[in-house]
């Protein structure tokens, strides 16, 4: 080969996905004009686009072609057909299922994330996303109380958290083809769908799967569990996994975690808790009182992307013991013989995922930035609001389903001998139509129930009471 003419015949001064610094300050901002946009309106902007969704499917504007748009046209289509349809999670009007966040120092930690491109699953390739990825799991692995020779690892949610956790809790109780049928799993019908699936996937479907009945808090019955292992013990079953709440979806339960780890330490059960939601409040004072129990877990899952505000995109893992997180997922390769020279363990030592997104710093900016007070000062104001909003509810003459461990408000309006369900599904439509708050509702007891979540940074007194403005003239109405 001519070297010479072929260096001659790639060589092109116009590279178009290296813009240059002028370009790139033209196309910044473009970009940061719309951010502010929908930052400096957001307060005005509905929750829920109901009139929205048809938009979505109206034409092929989202097809890849050869076609390019000018970036401000791009924006234009992000904004009506993304932007301005369904749920808003960034609205302080978000009270549905488990709002997110969307703080936006994160943002631009991700945006670094993006530019620097770190590879940030392997250690000799990143040593420094790796160690901020570190402390991260070390500063969350303390907060619930874990102390010495705990690992994890920072995911993209709670789903896939709680898909590795599985897959570790079956890898160290040593379940196989031999031992399956008889191996029992125990949960409760507050159990996140999302553990379901991960059941299904790590091939634990065919264990013997025990729903244990709750108590009238809607929270695992430690009487009721303890029973049924025994009977399951004896009928010659092997009981090896326990599932927990703290925070369920539902109303946000914390399940007894303390009496439930004695029960499966008693058994050599690995326990396992999904803090997803909960998790967080373990910075408040009262919420390390309410979780103390979580130290107690062989796995635990929690969501930054819930309790810390961040976009969605940030899950984690924390395993007491780092090394059953090692067996279930270190594997060699020849190609990696020089990234395994290294001593430090690599997030891809302790994951399925290789190639990762550097997620650490989407979390760590903001703390650097702001401290970790700041968030639970947040969390203490979302406890309040609970407080303030069940009052409010109860004079509207609400039931309150059960009494909100965290944030969640589970309630119900009593329309005595008339169609419950058909009237209280009145009351969620009214909202979703005005749209400036968004709720979400759920079955318990077989009744239909309306459900408020306060967690979004942006939710405060004026955003509550905008909810109980709407109740209130429904209920009038109805
Ligand atoms: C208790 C609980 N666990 C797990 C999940 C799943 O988390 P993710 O949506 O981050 O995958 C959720 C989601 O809301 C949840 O509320």
């Amino acid at each position: 080969m001519d070297f010479k003419k072929e260096h001659q015949s790639c060589s092109n001064d116009n590279f178009p996905l290296e813009e240059n610094e002028e370009k790139r300050k033209e196309i910044d901002n473009v970009i940061l004009n719309f951010a502010n946009e929908f930052l400096n309106t957001i307060s005005e902007t509905k929750a829920f686009n109901n009139s929205g969704q048809n938009k979505t499917k109206q034409d092929n504007l989202f097809e890849i072609g050869k076609e390019t748009l000018k970036l401000e046209n791009i924006l234009g289509l992000i904004k009506e057909r993304v932007v301005d349809t369904g749920l808003n999670p960034a609205s302080g009007g978000n009270f549905g299922y488990i709002p997110g966040g969307g703080i936006y120092s994160s943002a631009l930690g991700d945006y670094l994330a993006a530019v620097t491109n770190r590879y940030a699953g392997i250690f000799y390739a990143s040593p420094g996303a790796v160690r901020m990825e570190d402390a991260l799991i070390k500063w969350v692995g303390n907060l619930i109380g874990y102390s010495k020779g705990f690992g994890g690892n920072l995911t993209s949610g709670g789903s896939i958290a709680n898909l590795i956790a599985l897959s570790t809790a079956k890898k160290s109780k040593n379940i196989t083809s031999k031992n399956l049928l008889k191996s029992v799993i125990y949960c409760s019908t507050q159990t996140h769908h999302s553990i379901y699936k991960a059941i299904n996937i790590v091939g634990l479907e065919e264990c013997v799967l025990r729903q244990i009945p709750l108590d009238s808090d809607f929270r695992i019955s430690t009487f009721e569990l303890k029973s049924q292992i025994k009977k399951d013990v004896n009928d010659g079953l092997k009981p090896f996994l326990a599932i927990a709440n703290a925070g369920s979806t539902d109303v946000g339960a914390i399940d007894p975690l303390e009496k439930l780890s004695a029960i499966c330490r008693e058994y050599s059960i690995w326990f396992h808790v999904d803090a997803a939601y909960g998790g967080f409040f373990a910075m408040t004072t009262y919420g390390k009182n309410k979780l103390y129990g979580l130290k107690q877990a062989d796995s635990v899952i929690l969501d930054p992307h819930k309790g810390m505000f961040l976009p969605y995109g940030s899950g984690m893992l924390l395993v007491k013991d780092i090394n059953h997180l090692l067996n279930t997922n270190k594997y060699s390769a020849n190609y990696m013989q020089d990234a395994e020279k290294e001593m430090h363990y690599s997030p891809s030592d302790l994951s399925p995922e290789m190639s990762k997104h550097f997620r650490g710093l989407r979390m760590w900016l903001p703390l650097k930035l702001y401290g970790v007070d700041i968030f639970s000062d947040y969390l203490e104001e979302k406890l309040r609001l609970t407080i303030y909003l069940c009052k409010e509810l109860r004079q509207l003459g609400f039931t309150i389903v059960c009494e909100p461990d965290l944030t969640i408000i589970a309630f119900r309006f009593n329309f005595k001998d008339r169609d419950n369900e058909a009237l209280n599904t009145a009351l969620l439509n009214h909202i979703l139509e005005d749209g400036r708050v968004f709720i979400s509702s759920t079955i318990l007891d077989s009744q239909f129930t309306l459900r408020a979540a306060i967690l979004s940074f942006r939710t405060h007194k004026k955003e509550t009471d905008l909810l109980v403005y709407l109740l209130k003239s429904k209920l009038e109405d109805l």
